[in-house]
């Protein structure tokens, strides 16, 4: 399949590499690729230059994001929470129209230090805190943003490892959410999530349940650091 990610970041390379060894042409988005390509520095959590990455996965395409969104059946959001809307915004409609739109950015607003009310010993120094909340959501800012595509909300309640290699924690038997307002576009999603290794995939129902899905970031990262930065599992336990 043709598939489009939409974000250059730690996370957007992990799908892109699960996504090509599982044999789809894949075309990254950016900003402007030749800014991208001249970045000689790691960003901020240390990630190398996407011009390494790319050195690795010469049969990638990077392109500007209106033309990786143009280019995919598929697209992927993996762009900066805070960001995502307003570059989504600015695709033309027709590259989205009718398209699956799988979302896993988590909408943290990075701070400095001496703005966060409650620092957390979190990879970063501290805990960014998130916009919007409670009464909305990242996703259902972004369907309402590009209303003719078909959002779906997934993958952030684990590490974007885990997320592309679920058998790597507890042999898989694990849980991953989904939910979006088109029952269509997520079967195609969990069509892409049972590719990757996922066997418990939970649908949560609409949109607004993004909102839980995106605030349980907090929760997570307490979790990672209370077990020193492990990887680990979220495992709903039924009856
Ligand atoms: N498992 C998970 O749930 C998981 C894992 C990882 C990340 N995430 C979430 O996914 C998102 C991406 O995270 P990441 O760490 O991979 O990368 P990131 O550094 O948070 O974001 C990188 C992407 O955002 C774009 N971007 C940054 N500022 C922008 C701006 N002002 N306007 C337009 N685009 C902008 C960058 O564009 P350029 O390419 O032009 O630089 C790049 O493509 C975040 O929301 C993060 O919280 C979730």
């Amino acid at each position: 399949m043709k598939i489009a990610l939409l974000g250059t970041g730690a996370g957007a390379r992990a799908h892109v590499a699960k996504l090509l060894a599982l044999g789809h042409q894949v075309t990254v988005g950016t900003r402007d690729p030749e800014v991208t390509l001249a970045r000689t520095e790691p960003d901020m959590m240390g990630t190398p230059p996407f011009s390494t990455f790319l050195a690795k996965h010469p049969e990638l395409t990077l392109a500007t994001f209106a033309d990786a969104a143009a280019a995919g059946e598929l697209v992927i959001n993996g762009i900066d929470g805070i960001n995502a809307v307003r570059a989504l915004s600015a695709i033309p409609a027709e590259a989205l129209a009718g398209k699956v739109l799988m979302d896993y950015a988590v909408p943290y607003i990075y701070q400095q230090p001496d703005e966060v009310e409650h620092p957390w010993p979190t990879p970063w120094g501290v805990m960014p805190r998130m916009s919007p909340v409670d009464t909305d959501s990242l996703a259902e800012q972004i369907q309402r943003a590009v209303p003719d595509a078909k959002v779906v909300k997934a993958c952030v309640t684990q590490e974007q490892e885990t997320v592309v290699n679920p058998n790597e924690i507890g042999g898989g038997d694990h849980t991953i959410f989904i939910a979006g307002n088109h029952a269509d576009a997520k079967q195609t999603v969990a069509d892409l999530l049972n590719a990757y290794g996922w066997r418990d995939i939970l649908d949560l129902g609409e949109l607004p349940a993004a909102r839980g899905l995106e605030m349980y970031a907090h929760f997570h990262a307490a979790v990672h650091t209370a077990l020193g930065g492990e990887r680990f599992g979220v495992k709903i336990v039924r009856k």
